[in-house]
């Protein structure tokens, strides 16, 4: 089964983003993720340029030892000479953003040829990112070479923003967007979602939704991570 297909099946998703963990301790940090059901874990890579801070390279994702799906958001310049290293230390999932690469429709030729180093079955979701700043029109030349438009509801740089209200008009732009491509994509929201707003986020219809430090708060990952997944799926059914 590919891993679009895996989050094709169980949408809508959380993909838990571990900027905040306790990056000394990751695989008893992943350990809860897995015991709380989640399936996806969100790396972001910042390189100090795109972003203003520096996280974490393939060496990391490589690392991660987990049978979670590796959400590989790549907020960095340039991405397609780098974005082979990420799929090779293990990505499932890699989001590059059009406002840092002069070549995105290249790039994401590229990624479609690149195998999954975990699973070749499994292939590669590959994302476009875009920052609450960016017109949704760059979208429309890439909607035949993408699995994922993941929407960012904060500025990239930091865990712990606040969500910004447009991205809910967004969201609904982009999927009368991706109905009218008459290709099936997944939608992502990025940010800013919190234990108040994430049935709301769900209630949206997206597929993925990200959250990081409303679940790595220094306190009781496993806990924030059932009851985000549970609120995703419940703030579907209630509508
Ligand atoms: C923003 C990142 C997000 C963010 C998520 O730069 O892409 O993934 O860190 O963290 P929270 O959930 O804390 O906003
Ligand atoms: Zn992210």
């Amino acid at each position: 089964m590919t891993g679009f297909d895996i989050l094709r099946e169980s949408s809508p998703e959380v993909s838990v983003g571990i900027l905040t963990a306790d990056l000394l301790s990751l695989g008893s940090e992943l350990a809860l993720l897995e015991h709380s059901g989640v399936k996806v874990v969100h790396v972001d890579v910042m390189d100090g340029s795109f972003c203003p801070m520096m996280t974490v390279g393939p060496p990391l994702i490589k690392a991660l030892k987990t049978p979670l799906l590796k959400d590989v958001h790549l907020m960095i310049d340039e991405p397609l000479n780098k974005v082979a290293d990420y799929v090779a230390a293990g990505a499932d999932i890699v989001t590059i953003h059009p406002e840092a690469c002069a070549h995105v429709h290249r790039a994401l030729q590229q990624m479609r040829m690149m195998k999954n180093a975990n699973n070749p079955e499994r292939g590669l979701v590959r994302g476009i990112g875009l920052n609450p700043g960016t017109p949704l029109e760059v979208l429309e030349p890439l909607l035949n070479e993408l699995e994922l438009i993941l929407i960012l509801a904060v500025n990239p740089g930091w865990g712990g923003q606040k969500f910004i209200t447009s991205t809910r008009g967004r969201v609904e732009k982009v999927k009368h967007m991706i109905a009218g491509s008459g290709r099936d994509m997944l939608l992502g929201v990025d940010g800013g979602v919190t234990r108040d707003n994430v049935a709301e986020v769900a209630a949206l219809g997206v597929d993925l939704i990200v959250t990081g430090s409303a679940v790595f708060d220094g306190k009781a990952a496993e806990a924030n991570a059932r009851f985000m997944l549970e609120a995703v799926k419940t703030g579907v059914r209630s509508q």
